[in-house]
């Protein structure tokens, strides 16, 4: 690595890397670039991917295909949960049951029943779990979230996501791909934007006649939130012509006026009377990297991330609630989405007897603590 005597007076933290796919691998550059972090282990349940991510990074680390083994063997100081979403629970827990901190990729797990099992486990073993949830963490939405704040908070927020890629593979064949494989970006980044959490949902999702997809493409949400604002959400994964950028295209109005983000580099702003404004939009450490940095400053013993899992839950909330408003034709209360998960979660917890979990889930019936 090389990197070492660069950092000798500075804290360094070994790292784990579980999960060596493409996402996997950008966050292994991430973790190569990053000053004051030292690669510890790769684990991937196929080890030749494992190898050959680390050989290409010049990596003299070992490998595994087990999570648990790689956590015995090798020194950890956090780990990075990159696996794909169905086995996040169970590495997740692996790794906090070891005391060793998670940083994971988004969604925290599929279920929200199974993120208030590790939101639970987290809080009571105090080991810290969080999402990265990358499209909060840019130039473009920091510029519109000081636009909307200029303007007295905006009450009513609108995006518009538009794309037509052609994946192939499991999201073509999947129930509700939209909502579930993308559309938490644009519902984490409106709880940003809003500075408030979500209360409520009504969503449409559906096909449209041209679609490649088998699962429901395109989708149309309304979300309240506590603090009386609304946020409207129409998207689709199937729309060919006139693509969005892939943070959707965004406009806001507030009190005093109105702003519009392209989801890439142009801000604008509007009061009543006035000119237009361009607003400056200033580089910055911006998605994995930015997610990092809060994660790294919350082991320093500073503010907990914005991803930290009782806070992330409600990103997660929402994408199971407007899938619940769609399948049922009613709009949906999120204290009714966490009462029921919790109550999966707890009996679970019983089942188990796992009695530190359950005692937490106990305590929130109406979701963790905001
Ligand atoms: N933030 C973003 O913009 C963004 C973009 C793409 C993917 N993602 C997320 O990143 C995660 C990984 O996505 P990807 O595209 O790299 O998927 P991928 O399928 O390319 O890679 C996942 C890897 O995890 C491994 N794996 C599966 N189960 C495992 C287990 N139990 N233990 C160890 N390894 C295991 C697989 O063998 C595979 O190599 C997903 O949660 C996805 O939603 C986020």
């Amino acid at each position: 690595m090389g990197r070492d005597a660069a950092v000798t007076d500075a804290v360094v933290r070994d790292v784990v890397v579980v999960g060596a796919g493409g996402m996997g691998r950008a966050w292994m550059d991430v973790v190569e670039a990053r000053e004051g972090l030292r690669p510890a282990a790769v684990v991937d349940i196929d080890t030749s991917t494992a190898r050959a991510a680390a050989t290409e990074r010049g990596w003299n680390v070992p490998v595994f295909d087990d999570v648990a083994e790689a956590l015995r063997e090798a020194p950890a100081d956090l780990l990075l949960n990159v696996t794909i979403p169905e086995a996040h629970r169970a590495v997740s827990e692996t790794a906090i049951r070891a005391d060793v901190p998670v940083l994971s990729e988004k969604p925290a797990t599929p279920t929200v029943a199974d993120a208030m099992w590790l939101s639970a486990l987290s809080a009571a073993r105090g080991v810290l779990l969080a999402t990265s949830q990358s499209r909060r963490h840019s130039a473009g939405i920091s510029a519109f979230h000081h636009a909307l704040r200029d303007l007295g908070g905006a009450e009513h927020l609108e995006t518009q996501f538009f794309q037509n890629p052609r994946f192939g593979g499991f999201r073509d064949e999947m129930p509700s791909p939209l909502l579930v494989d993308m559309a938490i970006h644009q519902f984490d980044q409106a709880r940003y934007l809003l500075g408030s959490e979500p209360e409520s949902v009504y969503c449409e999702e559906f096909s449209p006649s041209w679609s490649w997809y088998r699962g429901a493409a395109a989708a149309q949400a309304t979300f309240r939130f506590s603090n009386g604002s609304r946020f409207g959400y129409a998207g689709s994964w199937c729309a060919d012509g006139l693509t969005t950028s892939w943070n959707g295209d965004w406009r806001a109005s507030a009190p005093g006026g109105s702003a519009t983000w392209d989801g890439e580099n142009a801000v604008r702003l509007q009061r009543e009377e006035g000119p237009v404004r361009h607003l400056p939009v200033i580089p910055d450490q911006e998605g994995l990297d930015a997610a990092l940095t809060e994660f790294l400053s919350a082991l320093d013993g500073r503010e907990a991330p914005s991803g930290e899992i009782s806070r992330n839950i409600r990103s997660l909330a929402m994408v199971e609630a407007a899938v619940e408003s769609s399948a049922t034709g009613a709009r949906v209360e999120l204290d009714a989405v966490f009462a029921r998960a919790g109550a999966v979660a707890l009996a679970e917890a019983h089942a188990a007897g796992e009695d530190e979990i359950a005692d937490r889930l106990s305590e929130w019936a109406g979701g963790p603590p905001r």
